[in-house]
Order: structure tokens, then C-alpha cells, then sequence
């Protein structure tokens, strides 16, 4: 911020020496350095070389424009801030080249007080871009450090931890008593609910820095489906629940990648299965019309309350129902909406308490 001391390094550049000498004289007395310049090119270099906070530029230069000018300041110099000086009844270029980026405009002739005003807002201005630059630096900093934190000193021990719980039942299995069976199995359960939600997590981040979804190509939206069905198939036998599926042949292609997006329809799926109880039927439908093609994902499972609705794409959200056992991250369906944004896409639910759930992802042709 800026107190008594003033600070900010200013750049004047104007054809005419009477408002150069002006300006700097009006500016050093109140504390801040300025340089000058009478052309375009000029006032380029020195920006260049020098850095500036704040620049003032006449948009009728000879030779070379302000509104050129602007463009290319604004392009080579971060965080810079740039006022136009503009002469008579020219407020259209004032609007034009604030349109482009200028910050300010200043309308000839104006006092020493009306340029110390300017300059005071504009390197006010310049200070908070820095500021906001500065936070947003620290902000990724902090998520990048978060990021290799949780791969590499959570994810791998719980790997290990896991493997371990697998080798000592195969060595000690048949000499533990149920009772110590069915204290590892508990630990078992709960390091792969670990598990899924670091991973959940990693790839929601992921998604974030654009690092997960690498090739987008034509797609054939049946093979998704069959793959993600193929996948889920053995859960529903297990837990007898009658997987349907209506696939048209002459499915129009749509634009995605296909690995997200079989990931995408294993979580709908696999929602469907954990939400459904034993007995329950899961339908998986494509259609297509001119503009899209959907898949719809119905079960007869619980269904999720209307007043859910419009948390269930949150990170961390879970319906919880009275006494209930199922683990969770609550990151599935976030995960979902986020890829299928990076689709073009959309996912949507109608459901209602107890009445199973239909969760439809559209996709644009
Ligand atoms: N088919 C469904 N039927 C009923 N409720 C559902 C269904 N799909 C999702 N839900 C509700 O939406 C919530 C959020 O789903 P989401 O997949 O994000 O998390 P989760 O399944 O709890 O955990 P995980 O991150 O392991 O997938 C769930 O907790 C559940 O209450
Ligand atoms: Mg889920």
C-alpha cells in the first residue's frame, strides 16, 4: 500500500515538452521517480529496460500510436498500470484503449493536483495486482507442495500398509482365530477407504491443473458405456442386483477421452450399485437427438432426497442415512461433474427418497 513516503517508479510519454516537463516536476515533488519520454518506440525500450509501475501515454503520438503503444506495454510487462493522456473531445479513444487494458484516462489540460490523484490511484491499483499475483503464487505453491505431501507421504506408506495386512494373512491366515480375522479385515477396509480418497483427491486435483485429461479424440460413447459395465458386472452379480443395458447401434460419435470418461461411468455405475440394495435393477441407457447424445443410469436403489440435490456434486458431500454402514469419500460425483465440464458436458440427477435414481450425462455431437 502506499503511505507518506510515495513510491512507484513513473513513465511519461508524450510529444510535447511543456506537459513532460509538467508532469515530472509535479510527480518528484511529491516523492515519486519519474522518467519521460517524447515517442512511442522510445517509451517501449525504456519500459522494457526499466520496469515501470505506472506509465502515462498520449494517444496522439507521431509515428507510432498510443493505442499500439498500450498493446504492446500491457503484453510485455506484467502488473503494469497505464493511464492515457488524451486531448480535447477525444473520450471515444479514451474508451477504446481502456477497453484494451488502460486503467485510467487523464483529458488535457488537467492540474498538478488531477495528475497526482491519477497517479496515486493508479499505482494504488498496481500495487493490489502485485498483491493479488503475489497470493496467487503462494496459493499454487501451496497446493503443488499439498499435492507431492499426499503422493508421496500418504499414498505410498498406505500401499505398503495394505500389502503388508495381504502378506500377513498368507503367512499367518491359518493360524489367527476369527476373532483376529476380523480385526484385520476391519483395517483392511478402512486403509482402501484411504486409499480411494487420496486417489479421488490426486485426481481432483489433477483435473485442476489440466494434467488428467491429455488426449480428447473421437469417441464412441457404447465402448465407454461396455467398458464401465464390463467393470461393474461382477460387483452387481455379487450383490444380486440385475444390470440392464439399451445401447442403439447407430450411435452418433461424440469428442472426449475415453479413459476419464469410463472412469466417470464406473463411479455412476458403481453408485448405483452401492445405493441399491440386493434384489435392485440398475439400467443403463444411450439416446441421441441433433444436438446430443446422453446416457441415463437408473437404479431402485434409495434415491437421494430433493433437498440434496444440489449438494451431491460438492467435494466431501454424503446423504447419510440413519445407522449406515457404507464408506465414502464424497469425492465420485465431484470428480464426475468435473470431467464432464471439461467435456462440454453435463450431469444431472432426478430422484426421490426411496424411490431409486437416475443420474443423465449429456454430451454435445
Ligand atoms: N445412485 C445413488 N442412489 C442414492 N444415493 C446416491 C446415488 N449416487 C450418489 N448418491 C448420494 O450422493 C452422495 C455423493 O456421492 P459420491 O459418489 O460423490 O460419494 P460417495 O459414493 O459417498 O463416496 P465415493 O467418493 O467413495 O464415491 C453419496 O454419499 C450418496 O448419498
Ligand atoms: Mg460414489
Amino acid at each position: 500500500m502506499l503511505n507518506e513516503t510515495q513510491e512507484g517508479l513513473v513513465l511519461i510519454i508524450d510529444d510535447e515538452e511543456t506537459i513532460r516537463d509538467g508532469c515530472r516536476q509535479a510527480l518528484e515533488k511529491s516523492g515519486y521517480a519519474v522518467i519521460t519520454t517524447e515517442d512511442g518506440p522510445e517509451g517501449i525500450r525504456i519500459a522494457r529496460e526499466k520496469r515501470p509501475d505506472l506509465v502515462f501515454v498520449d494517444l496522439n503520438l507521431p509515428g507510432m500510436s498510443g493505442l499500439e503503444v498500450i498493446d504492446i506495454l500491457l503484453e510485455d510487462i506484467p502488473h503494469i498500470v497505464l493511464v492515457v493522456i488524451t486531448g480535447y473531445a477525444s473520450i471515444l479513444s479514451a474508451v477504446e484503449s481502456m477497453k484494451r487494458g488502460a486503467y485510467d484516462y487523464l483529458p488535457k489540460p488537467f492540474t498538478p493536483d488531477q495528475l497526482r490523484a491519477v497517479t496515486k490511484r493508479g499505482l494504488e491499483h498496481h500495487n493490489l495486482k502485485v498483491e493479488a499475483r503475489m497470493l496467487r503464487d503462494a496459493h499454487e505453491n501451496m497446493t503443488k507442495d499439498f499435492v507431492t505431501f499426499v503422493s508421496h507421504e500418504m499414498r505410498s506408506p498406505l500401499i505398503t500398509i495394505r500389502q503388508s495386512i495381504e502378506a500377513l494373512k498368507v503367512v499367518a491366515g491359518d493360524c489367527l482365530n476369527s476373532e483376529a480375522n476380523d480385526i484385520i479385515g476391519r483395517c483392511e477396509k478402512r486403509i482402501r477407504n484411504l486409499e480411494d480418497l487420496v486417489e479421488h483427491w490426486l485426481d481432483i486435483r489433477q483435473i485442476e491443473a489440466g494434467t488428467l485429461i491429455r488426449e480428447k479424440g473421437i469417441l464412441d460413447l457404447s465402448a465407454v458405456v461396455m467398458r464401465s459395465i464390463e467393470d461393474i458386472a461382477p460387483l452387481c452379480e455379487k450383490r444380486e442386483i440385475t444390470l440392464e443395458r439399451d445401447i442403439p447401434k447407430d450411435l452418433p460419435m461424440i469428442t472426449g477421452d475415453e479413459e476419464s470418461l469410463v472412469r466417470v461411468f464406473v463411479n455412476i455405475i458403481g453408485n448405483a450399485t452401492k445405493y441399491t440394495p440386493a434384489g435392485g435393477r440398475i439400467s443403463v441407457r444411450i439416446g441421441y437427438d441433433d444436438h446430443y447424445v446422453s446416457a441415463t443410469v437408473s437404479d431402485t436403489g434409495r434415491g437421494i432426497p430433493k433437498r440434496e440435490h444440489p449438494f451431491i456434486f460438492e467435494p466431501f458431500y454424503r446423504v447419510k442415512e440413519k445407522g449406515e454402514q457404507l464408506e465414502g469419500s464424497g469425492l465420485g460425483l465431484n470428480f464426475c461433474k468435473r470431467i464432464m465440464d471439461a467435456h462440454n458436458g453435463k450431469i444431472s440427477v432426478s430422484s426421490e427418497e426411496g424411490r431409486g435414481a437416475t443420474f443423465i450425462l449429456r454430451f454435445p455431437r
